[in-house]
C-alpha cells in the first residue's frame, strides 16, 4: 500500500535508515563519548537480536513468562452506548505487569545480558516502565536504577513500592516540574557516566538511534498478535485502530501490525486542562519541530526554544515530545493524531470500569475516551483500542481527585 508516496509494503526495511532517521525526525544529537555507547548498542541489536538464539529465548520468555499472546476482548456493553460501531480492546494489560512495557523491557534486559552488562538504567513517569524493567533485571540478576520524578513518586505510590520489592533503586529527581521530562534528563546524565557497565533501557520509541527502531521492534509484537486475533475473530480487518501516545510505544507497536492495511489509524494525545501552553501534552497537535533527549521530532517549546512544561492526568502521558516516527507518519498523514482532555479521560476510565469489568489505565482511558467520540462519528463498522495497561495504580488518585463517579 502507497500512501503520500510513502511504500508501506517495504516500509520497516527503509525507516528508519541506517543512521535512525525516518525522513527528518530522529538520528542521534549526542556527546561523541554516548555516541560510542550508543554504536554499541546499535551493532549489538543488529547482530544479538536478529540471531536465532535470542529470537526463540525472547519468544519462550513471551509465552512462559510474560503471559503472551494477550487476548482482544470484544466490548458489548460498551458498545451498545454508541450505536453501530463495534468496540474491541487488545488487553496489553494483562501482560505480565500490567501494562505493555514489559515489552521491550524483557528484549532490552536480555540484549544487556547478552553483551554482558551488569546494569540497566531508565527514567519513568507512571512507573510502568520502571516496574516492567525492575522485573526484567529480577529475571535476568541484573542491577536497576530507575530515575523518577517526585511528583509522580507521590502519585504513582504502589509502582514505587512495587519497584522496590523487586529489588530496583529509585532515585528521586527533584528539579524542575520533577515528572518525566527531569526523569528522563537525570537518567541519561547517570548513564553517561556508568555506560561501559550500564545499559540505558529506555521507556518509549524515543531518545537517540537505535532506541525508537528497537522499542518499535519489541512492540510490533502487539501489532502482529492483534492484527492476526482481530481477522480470526470478525473476519476482517477493523475500521480504525486507536492508540494513546505518550512517547509512542504503544501505539507504535499496535500502529506497526496495521500500516500496510487499509485501516484508519489514529493516535490520541492528552489536552489535559486545556489548550494554552502548559495545561496539555500535545505536543504533536500543537508542537513544532526541534531536538531534545538526543532526537529530532516535533516537541512543545516555550518562548526560549526550551523544552515547554506540560500536564496531563496520566503521568505517563506527559512528555514534551513524542518519538520521531510518530512526527514522520503525522507530516505524511498515514496516522491521524487528536486530543482528548481529563474530564473525558476520567468519563471514560468508569465507563470501561462499570460496563465491562475492566480497570483501564489512565493513560489508556485516552484511547478508550476518543474511540467513543470516534464511534459517534463513524455511525458504524469496528474499532480496535489498544489498552496499553490496567488501572490499578491509578485508583487511589482518582478517587483522592475525581471521587466515584
Ligand atoms: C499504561 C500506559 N500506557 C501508555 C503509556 C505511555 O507510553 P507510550 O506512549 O510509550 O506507550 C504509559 C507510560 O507510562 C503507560 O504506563
Amino acid at each position: 500500500m502507497k500512501h503520500n508516496g510513502i511504500e508501506f509494503d517495504t516500509y520497516f526495511k527503509n525507516y528508519p535508515d541506517e543512521n535512525g532517521f525516518f525522513g527528518k525526525y530522529g538520528g542521534s544529537y549526542i556527546p561523541e563519548d554516548l555516541q560510542k555507547a550508543m554504536d554499541e548498542i546499535t551493532q549489538a541489536y543488529y547482530t544479538i537480536c536478529k540471531s536465532s538464539k535470542f529470537i526463540s529465548e525472547l519468544r519462550r520468555i513471551r509465552k512462559e513468562f510474560q503471559g503472551r499472546p494477550t487476548p482482544i476482548s470484544y466490548l458489548e456493553r460498551l458498545s451498545s452506548t454508541v450505536g453501530d460501531v463495534q468496540l474491541y480492546v487488545k488487553r496489553e494489560d494483562l501482560n505480565h505487569t500490567g501494562a505493555h512495557k514489559l515489552n521491550h523491557c524483557m528484549g532490552e534486559a536480555l540484549l544487556a545480558k547478552y553483551m554482558g552488562k551488569k546494569k540497566v538504567i531508565a527514567e519513568t513517569g507512571a512507573g510502568q516502565h520502571g516496574v516492567a524493567l525492575a522485573t526484567a533485571a529480577a529475571y535476568f540478576g541484573l542491577e536497576c536504577d530507575i530515575y523518577m520524578g517526585a511528583v509522580d513518586i507521590k502519585k504513582q505510590a504502589p509502582n514505587v513500592a512495587r519497584m522496590k520489592i523487586l529489588g530496583a533503586n529509585v532515585v528521586e529527581v527533584t528539579h524542575g516540574l520533577a515528572t518525566l521530562k527531569e526523569a528522563v534528563d537525570a537518567a541519561f546524565e547517570a548513564y553517561c557516566k556508568e555506560y561501559k557497565n550500564a545499559i540505558y533501557c529506555i521507556g518509549s520509541v524515543v531518545g537517540p538511534h537505535p532506541f525508537p527502531m528497537m522499542v518499535r521492534d519489541f512492540q510490533s509484537v502487539v501489532g502482529i498478535e492483534a492484527r492476526e486475533q482481530f481477522v480470526g475473530m470478525t473476519g476482517e480487518l477493523p475500521d480504525a485502530v486507536v492508540a494513546c501516545v505518550g512517547g509512542g510505544s504503544n501505539a507504535m507497536g499496535m500502529f506497526s501490525g496495521f500500516l500496510n492495511d487499509p485501516v484508519d489509524i489514529y493516535g490520541v494525545e492528552p489536552l489535559g486542562r486545556g489548550t494554552a501552553l502548559g495545561d496539555h501534552a500535545a505536543s504533536l497537535k500543537y508542537g513544532t519541530e526541534g531536538i531534545m533527549h538526543g532526537f529530532n521530532s516535533i516537541m512543545l517549546k516555550d518562548e526560549n526554544g526550551e523544552p515547554a512544561p506540560v500536564y496531563s492526568v496520566a503521568s505517563g502521558l506527559d512528555y514534551p515530545s513524542s518519538g520521531p516516527e510518530h512526527a514522520f507518519l503525522h507530516d505524511i498523514g498515514r496516522v491521524k493524531y487528536d486530543v482528548v482532555n481529563d474530564e473525558e479521560t476520567i468519563d471514560a476510565f468508569f465507563s470501561l470500569s462499570r460496563l465491562e469489568g475492566i480497570i483501564p489505565a489512565i493513560e489508556s482511558s485516552h484511547a478508550v475516551a476518543y474511540a467513543l467520540k470516534l464511534a459517534k462519528k463513524m455511525g458504524k463498522g469496528s474499532i480496535l483500542i489498544n489498552l496499553s495497561g490496567r488501572g490499578d495504580k491509578d485508583m487511589d488518585y482518582i478517587i483522592e481527585k475525581y471521587g466515584i463517579r
